[in-house]
């Protein structure tokens, strides 16, 4: 017999394009971190939604802010001031080596609005044949035009071609690769702090201060993707925390809004300044509706004791992660921070993804083959301790 979620899947596959892979049933509802499909089945999420609900699904308080928030003001022109806004840009500048926001809707929009940014702030500063950028391989920050130029999978993609010139992919973790593109015709690199949709890869310590070193010598514009990265995921506010330098710029989306969309730009005044008015805009960024949410869930992650419970759950589903591989040969490979973790095991990917499902467990994919593990940062030792018996018990399932 056809179960309500499967009518739901195969329908949908009537009305969709189908740019995803359907996942097998159909998701009904979601509280903290756990969520339910159709059926009235439990999972523990750790993918929610690619590391986005970071305060767990239905959350009180942001529920409570869309409520007044949108019974107050949901939009207005862009160019209008708001409490709302002006409280979540302060949050984020005053928590921040940064001057001023940008708001945007997504992560893709942010990275353009960066990387627009940086091309105009290189031809008023540096002239107009500076205009090239360096990223990275295995790189990912996004989908629309500008984001998808500097995105490792142009290279798969030539259908979407032409993508923007100038662009030079290096080695990630290897700054002489990044030297050796450096011209005067540089004007940023981009980076992600740990690449996420790339394989969970996180940069060294030295490789970022190297990189940052580089930006300084020859006056280009680091931008720090902390898309995936950012707002608390690996046990710091922001993600440059962790390694030591920062950047100039940052892009940052996902958990910013704890599921509701919205993005940020946020940069040093040396290079927002030359945003100038009617450079760039959007109708929906920095409405008072988003920027209330973010506002919510900012003031939530920087909440004392927040941001430490993250690195102490994070700390110990790393080391569960670890004595799993130790007491099986099915692991090959656990590396992360916080709760942002890659886990490469000797089962397919896919074959794995399905088995975690049916046992309680939704998380996702990184790179060709590696299993993400991204759970809501109010995830407790409890319930880490619960996804690490799932993935424990699946892993001895599996062949
Ligand atoms: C590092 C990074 N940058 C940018 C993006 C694009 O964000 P969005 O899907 O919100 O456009 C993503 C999405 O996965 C990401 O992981």
């Amino acid at each position: 017999m056809t179960s309500d979620s499967q009518k739901i899947v195969e329908e949908s596959a009537k009305y969709l394009i189908k740019n995803y892979e359907p996942q097998p049933f159909a998701l009904e509802r979601g509280e903290g971190v756990y969520a339910w499909d159709v059926e009235g089945n439990k999972y523990i999420d750790c993918s929610i939604g690619y590391a986005v609900a970071s305060l767990g699904h239905a959350n009180p308080a942001i529920l409570k802010t869309i409520n007044d928030q949108a019974a107050k003001l949901m939009i207005c022109q862009a160019s209008y001031c708001t409490e709302a806004k002006l409280k979540c840009a302060k949050l984020l500048i005053e928590n921040s080596c940064f001057d001023k926001v940008y708001f945007s809707n997504s992560g893709t929009e942010s990275v353009e609005a960066a990387l627009k940014l940086v091309r105009k702030w290189a031809y008023e500063e540096k002239g107009p044949e500076c205009n090239e950028i360096i990223a990275f391989h295995n790189s990912f920050h996004g989908r629309t035009f500008g984001a998808a130029s500097v995105t490792e999978k142009r290279h798969t993609q030539p259908f979407f071609g032409p993508y923007l010139p100038g662009v030079h992919f290096a080695d990630f973790n290897n700054a002489d690769s990044a030297a050796a593109f450096i011209s005067e015709k540089t004007a940023a690199i981009i980076l992600e702090p740990i690449q996420g949709e790339g394989g969970l890869n996180p940069a060294n310590i030295g490789f970022i201060k190297e990189i940052r070193a580089l930006c300084d010598k020859h006056d280009i514009a680091l931008i720090f993707d902390e898309v995936q990265v950012g707002m608390g995921r690996l046990g710091t506010f922001f993600a440059y925390e962790s390694f030591g330098a920062a950047p100039d710029i940052a892009a940052l989306a996902k958990g910013l809004g704890g599921g509701f969309p919205v993005g940020a730009m946020v940069a040093k005044d040396r290079f927002a300044k030359h945003m100038t008015v009617g450079s760039h805009g959007t109708t929906y960024g920095g409405n008072p509706l988003a920027t209330a949410v973010a506002h919510t869930v900012i003031s939530e992650i920087l909440k004392p004791g927040f941001l430490e419970n993250v690195q102490k759950v994070g700390a110990f589903m790393l080391e569960g992660i670890k004595e799993i591989q130790r007491q099986s040969n099915k692991i090959t490979d656990v590396r992360g921070q916080g709760l942002m973790l890659g886990i490469d095991t000797t089962i397919e990917i896919k074959k794995l993804l399905r088995a975690l499902q049916k046992n309680g467990l939704m998380a996702s994919q990184a790179g060709k083959a590696t299993l993400r593990i991204t759970p809501p940062l109010i995830i407790t030792k409890a319930q880490a301790q619960d996804t690490l018996d799932i993935l424990d018990k699946t892993l001895k399932q599996e062949d």
